[in-house]
């Protein structure tokens, strides 16, 4: 089978690079072969960064291309067998039905009111002068609220037993690269004990599994059709023959959404704090505009322009999801010139896609200006991927985003400790900066509390 050309060295001199400096390699085969190139993996595997080819791809019902799961067994020691990414086919279709809703429409407006009451609640202790660790603080604002909309669980013992462990199952070597390549290669996953990284993992799961058990069999004891998160949602719907999910199920839908939900915001709300302050005219722009809200209403904040513009311009130059998952040729298709055969595997560069100098102009430079002066098409910015697998939590992260910076920003004054500057790197499958950063608190600007409206 002829595939589009890629580096020649052994395969696991691409799949070491691949793990501990993916960004840098994707750019140097991108300079090298153009915009579709085959890199060899544990098999091969075809990136494209070329916006037609993107819009080919990712067109929902293209006939083309599946957007199958097995690929995603990297997935599985976390996510579990039945989790709306590991799955694929109609089963996915089904529970994509059944999760996109709650991610939308109504419910937001209470989701807008927890986000601003839980990130109040953090900054809360910061003192004048202290300094701060950014990632950390959005960690745990956005796992408080994943928490709270998936469970409906908010300052509970359970859930703060929950939040402990998720955090620190997550952040178990989620930075370093062998944690990476224990992924890709199952045969790592060996547990040799609880003070090796794999044996440390399994324990951090076992315990949260054990957590989210007590908690859906306490739920099947006592029912209460009053509740609206998540979880009661799932537990009150039925599959195609009328059998409801059983514990394993909802346990994995239940542990994507926290870990998809969380660890992704954090990272990209933790870039948005570092390049507003490193840009002078940026945070300038962006307080005049949150200046000119008397209260923090949420629909307002939402479609504020420059806000929003600072967040795609964060989402865009360094995006915490570098690819979108596997597609598979269907049927045989042309893709920038190249004949593919059914069975090869395609994956969108995202992080490619928005470095392209054709599309934007200074790609390296942060500037949220250009999504005021243009429109970019779905294939040309695509933080949250596209077609059938398509992120569930866009809306969702975004408005999270805006609620945080907006509360954030309207209430504390901010500055980088250093203005050295942070890079990407990866961090488990998705990236995020390669050193904390770390901010200090130079003053109060308004009254600590912020009144609302929905
Ligand atoms: C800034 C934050 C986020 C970013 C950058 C992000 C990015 C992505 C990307 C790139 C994909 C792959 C799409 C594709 O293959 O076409 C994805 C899928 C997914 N995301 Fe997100 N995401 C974010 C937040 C969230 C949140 C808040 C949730 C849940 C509450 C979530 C849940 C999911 C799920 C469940 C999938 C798999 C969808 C499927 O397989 O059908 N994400 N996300």
């Amino acid at each position: 089978m002829k595939l589009p050309n890629g580096p020649q060295t052994p395969a696991i001199v691409q799949m070491l690079q691949w793990v501990a400096t993916p960004m840098w390699f994707m750019e140097d085969c991108a300079k090298r072969y153009g915009d579709i190139f085959t890199i060899q993996l544990n098999m091969p595997l075809v990136l494209v960064s070329n916006p037609q080819a993107l819009q080919q791809i990712l067109t929902s019902d293209a006939k083309e291309f599946a957007a199958p799961s097995n690929l995603n067994s990297l997935f599985e020691p976390l996510l579990g067998k039945n989790s709306l990414i590991t799955v694929s086919g109609e089963t996915h279709k089904r529970q994509r039905q059944l999760l996109t809703p709650p991610f939308h429409g109504e419910r937001m407006h209470n989701y807008a009111q927890t986000i601003s009451n839980i990130t109040q609640e953090v900054i809360k202790s910061w003192q004048v002068s202290e300094t701060v660790c950014i990632r950390s603080a959005m960690q745990t604002i956005t796992l408080r609220v994943i928490m709270q909309a998936v469970f409906g669980l908010y300052n509970s013992s359970r859930a703060v037993e929950l939040e402990r462990v998720i955090s620190i199952m997550m952040d178990a070597g989620g930075s370093s690269p062998l944690r990476a390549l224990m992924l890709y290669y199952p045969a790592l996953q060996r547990d040799l004990g609880k003070l090796t990284p794999w044996g440390t993992f399994l324990r951090r799961r076992e315990m949260v599994n054990k957590l989210i058990y007590t908690e859906i069999a306490e739920r099947r004891e006592n029912p209460d059709p009053e509740r609206t998160d998540i979880l009661s949602l799932l537990m009150a719907a039925c599959d195609q023959n009328g059998e409801p999910m059983t514990d394993v199920e909802l346990r994995d839908e239940l542990i994507t959404l926290l870990s998809a939900g969380h660890e992704t915001t954090a990272t990209a709300l933790t870039w948005a704090f570092y390049w507003i302050h490193k840009t002078p005219s940026v945070r300038y722009k962006l307080l005049a505009e949150l200046d000119g809200l008397d209260d923090m209403d949420f629909n307002a904040v939402n479609k504020l322009p420059y806000l929003s513009a600072v967040c795609n311009e964060t989402l865009r130059i360094y995006p915490v999801g570098m690819l979108t998952f596997p597609r598979e040729v269907k049927e045989p298709v042309n893709l920038c010139g190249y004949d593919l055969e059914p069975g090869t595997y395609i994956m969108g560069s995202i992080y490619l896609t928005h470095r392209r100098e054709d599309i934007y102009s200074e790609a390296k430079q942060f500037s949220p200006e250009r999504f005021l002066s243009r429109q970019f098409s779905p294939y040309e910015f695509l933080p949250f991927g596209g077609g059938v697998r398509r992120c569930i939590g866009n809306a969702f992260a975004m408005l999270e985003m805006k609620i945080v910076l907006a509360t954030v920003m309207k209430l504390v004054e901010l500055e980088l400790v250093t203005n050295k500057d942070v890079r990407p790197r990866r961090r488990g499958l998705v990236t995020g900066p390669n050193q904390a950063i770390n901010m200090s608190v130079k003053g109060m600007r308004e009254a600590r509390v912020l009144s609302t409206s929905v």
